[in-house]
């Protein structure tokens, strides 16, 4: 049961995991599955959200994380390869590996090559599908249903495997996807409609999601308060965001670049309840992941 990919997860699952996630938020205490198990964590790039909130899932199911953060204090430092770190990693059997790297690693062929089941918690710019199942989960937990929403993602598309992963996943959810942003921040050839201005854009939306401008990949390409100014979420540029939509980012946010400091208090903006619904999905992933394994 390995997710490196939404293309691959059939629908009937992700509704099972949400209703797992569902179970889990309504229940007081973690139904404890994981004694004498261990999940390895392998972040061979930063994460704050994905990592944290995977170990958290841990904690609640009993599980020992194993945790190998970047490369310092272990054997990569000594010149060990990603995927002999991967396959070494694995001989110790962990119920699952829980990978975060970039498009170096093959987490494809990986998979092929072990029956540890991978988890993809951001590979490269291929894909983050825990990410984009836990928006879709925060969609449907606050406008009923994801079939049927309007999802603009707004900025540097180009550079993002979170709108990657919507891109699957909406084709299985039945939520529609659109773009905004400047033309050199998304894809040559779009796979959806694109609006020409954020206010077009947020006037057809159900739910809208600003992406981190990754500064480090346009140094001084632009102005960053022309940027703001004709794509920021700001309270000003907002205004033409119905009341019932729904705000979100998936962290880590550029404040006062594509968001304000201040619209994260705005009763629309979901971005704290994106982070609290990625425990539960993450959860819930590791325990069907558990099931499938027994
Ligand atoms: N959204 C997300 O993946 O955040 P992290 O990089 O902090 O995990």
């Amino acid at each position: 049961f390995s997710i490196l990919d939404l293309r691959s997860l059939e629908k009937t699952k992700i509704d099972f995991l949400f209703s797992i996630a569902d179970s889990v938020a309504a229940s007081k205490s973690a139904p404890i599955q994981g004694f004498g198990k261990t999940g390895a964590l392998l972040f061979f790039e930063a994460s704050t959200r994905t990592r944290m909130s995977f170990e958290t899932a841990c904690a609640r199911l009993g599980i020992h994380p194993l945790r190998l953060d970047g490369s310092a204090g272990s054997s990569l430092e000594k010149g060990e390869t990603l995927e002999d770190t991967v396959l070494n990693v694995e001989a110790m059997k962990p119920a699952f590996l829980v990978i975060r790297c970039g498009d170096d690693l093959d987490l494809k062929d990986l998979s092929e090559k072990i029956s540890t089941p991978i988890l993809n918690a951001g590979w490269g710019k291929k894909g983050h599908p825990t990410q984009a199942l836990l928006d879709a989960y925060t969609l449907r937990k606050h406008l009923g249903t994801c079939s049927g929403q309007k999802l603009l993602i707004v900025g540097d598309v180009r550079h993002s495997r979170v709108a990657a992963s919507h891109f699957e996943l909406a084709e299985k959810l039945g939520y529609e996807v659109a773009l905004c942003g400047p033309k050199e921040f998304l894809p040559a050839q779009p796979p959806c409609r694109v609006f020409a201005t954020l206010k077009e854009g947020l006037q057809w939306s159900t739910a809208t999601m600003a992406l981190r401008v990754q500064l480090e990949r346009h140094e001084n390409k632009y102005s960053l308060a022309d940027y703001r100014d004709q794509y920021g979420f700001t309270a000003k540029n907002l205004q033409s965001l119905s009341d019932q939509a729904l705000i979100m980012h998936p962290g880590p946010i550029n404040q006062g670049i594509e968001l304000d400091s201040d619209v994260l208090k705005d009763p629309r903006c979901k971005v704290l309840d994106q982070v609290s619904n990625g425990v539960l999905i993450r959860q819930s992933l590791i325990q069907m992941t558990l099931k499938e394994g027994e």
